[in-house]
């Protein structure tokens, strides 16, 4: 073979290398780095933070004098007429301009000419998409907690009604001791006013605004940041142009925040897949959060809550994604950071859809109270309560009343009945100063009634709190029907 022929079959070869990628790549390896820096096919949802980002920086340009009044208003005219043209999806899209800062920038420059030019006057792609990010995350925070307090509101809601209907409390998932169903809601109620405290943490440290620290460096221009800042609401400027560019702290911090309520709602969800199923039967969800099996007749699965579930790896993935995109990046931006919106935008999609099924889920419940209230009292559940009784009666030590108590359960599991069947001679053989009164505290509801501790399970202590919820997040306390 000779060189030259070699050289031939590299060069078939070379060419080969891009057909591989399928017909869209026949163009060369230029058509490869556009694919690959392009982020318009998932920054165009930013296309209104970008605006408002526009509109501030060109309300500042003209306010300083840096561009005329004139300019500003065909800016802004512009700007406003291209915010029409995307909502209406008539928006020419284009991937050779690369995200949606520069699409929108070469539009209005095709709309409105010379005008359109100065608008990035004074400030870089990197404080611009620092900025509409910020804003981006801000918007989503703000519409999560509302989600998040629609799915307090309805668990307090059920909470309410429940107040008083008995449930088996489980550790290790072994009955432990009688609880209430509107107890074990409001548990969830606790975990989610967390992680709405969590996103308004994020919420308040992100509130300042980046732009005007230009590419890294700031800018030589006067500008004045404190008006894009009030204009775009945050709270004031960032201090440091560096760290302005190349901070994704709020993008972390949001993702750790929908993590940890992703793991709640999994819990959730787990106890509804729990719940549902035959063996405990305790609750029953409608067609509307159920399917069929395609071969078996009698199922109703529960996939709603199945999938929220499964949907908290996207958010923990997520979090670990961007992580390991910003961990080792050198000051200030680098190309690396584009990789920062997709596990944003995948996870709030996970959350918004999660937090909204875990809601249709709640008010969809048919609790079956019966099941629960004779399970409740299976497993010797109440036990700790002939413990507590021998301490309080009778002043036997704690650790004693223990050991008495459980040679009580070994004789009645034993002769295979409850521990209110055993008669008191039995009791007495075990301790000669128990009397009938012990009996008045073996029942579910002696059991959870007598739970008045702070926090503690008795009825009228769920029913306050759930009131107490209710009036914090502003809902009438009326019960929700089925
Ligand atoms: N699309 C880019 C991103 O999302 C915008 C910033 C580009 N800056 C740059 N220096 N190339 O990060």
């Amino acid at each position: 073979m000779s060189l030259n022929s070699q050289n031939s079959t590299e060069t078939e070869n070379q060419k080969n290398a891009n057909a591989q990628w399928g017909g869209r790549f026949a163009g060369g390896p230029s058509e490869i780095m556009q694919a690959i820096n392009a982020s318009i096919g998932f920054d165009k949802v930013m296309w209104k933070q970008d605006i408002a980002g526009s509109l501030a920086h060109a309300a500042m340009l003209a306010h300083v004098g840096i561009i005329s009044k004139d300019d500003e208003a065909t800016i802004r005219k512009g700007l406003t007429e291209i915010g029409q043209e995307i909502a209406a999806g008539n928006f020419p899209f284009s991937e050779a301009l690369e995200d949606i800062h520069m699409n929108i920038e070469a539009r209005l420059s095709d709309r409105i000419g010379e005008a359109g030019k100065r608008l990035h006057t004074a400030r870089s792609r990197n404080d611009q998409v620092a900025t509409d990010f910020r804003l981006w995350v801000r918007d989503a925070i703000d519409g999560l907690d509302q989600q998040v307090a629609a799915l307090m509101r309805s668990l307090a809601r059920r909470a309410e009604e429940h107040a008083a209907t008995p449930m088996p409390g489980f550790t290790h998932l072994q009955t432990a001791q009688p609880v209430t169903f509107g107890h074990h809601l409001m548990a969830y109620v606790e975990m989610l006013a967390r992680d709405r405290g969590r996103l308004a943490d994020t919420r308040k440290r992100l509130n300042e605004c980046p732009l005007g620290s230009a590419a890294l460096a700031g800018t030589s221009f006067p500008i004045d940041r404190k008006m894009t800042a009030e204009l775009l609401h945050f709270d004031r400027p960032t201090a440091n142009s560096l760290d302005s560019v190349s901070n994704r702290d709020f993008a972390l911090e949001y993702l750790s925040a929908l993590s940890i309520m992703a793991m709640h709602l999994s819990r959730m969800a787990e106890e509804i897949v729990i719940w549902c199923s035959s063996p405990f039967s305790f609750i029953r969800l409608s067609d509307a959060f159920t399917t069929g099996s395609s071969i078996m007749p009698q199922k109703r699965n529960p996939d709603a809550a199945e999938l929220v579930r499964a949907k908290t790896g996207r958010m923990t993935g997520s979090l670990v994604s961007l992580l390991t995109v910003m961990k080792g990046l050198p000051l200030a931006y680098a190309k690396d950071m584009q990789e920062d919106k997709e596990p944003v935008f995948e996870a709030t999609d996970a959350a918004v859809l999660s937090l909204a099924a875990c809601d249709g889920m709640v008010r969809d419940m048919t609790a079956n109270t019966a099941q629960m209230r004779a399970l409740a009292g299976s497993g010797y559940s109440t036990a700790t309560d002939i413990a507590d009784w021998l301490v309080r009666v009778l002043k036997v030590p704690f650790r004693t009343a223990h050991h008495v108590t459980g040679r009580l359960v070994a004789k009645a599991e034993e002769k295979g009945v409850g521990l209110a069947d055993l008669t008191l001679q039995e009791m007495q053989a075990e301790e000669p100063g128990i009397t009938d009164d012990i009996y008045s505290v073996l029942s579910v509801d002696a059991s959870i009634a007598s739970r008045t501790s702070e926090g503690g399970t008795a009825p009228g202590n769920v029913s306050a709190q759930a009131q107490r919820w209710l009036k914090t997040l502003g809902a009438e306390p009326t019960v929700t029907g089925q």
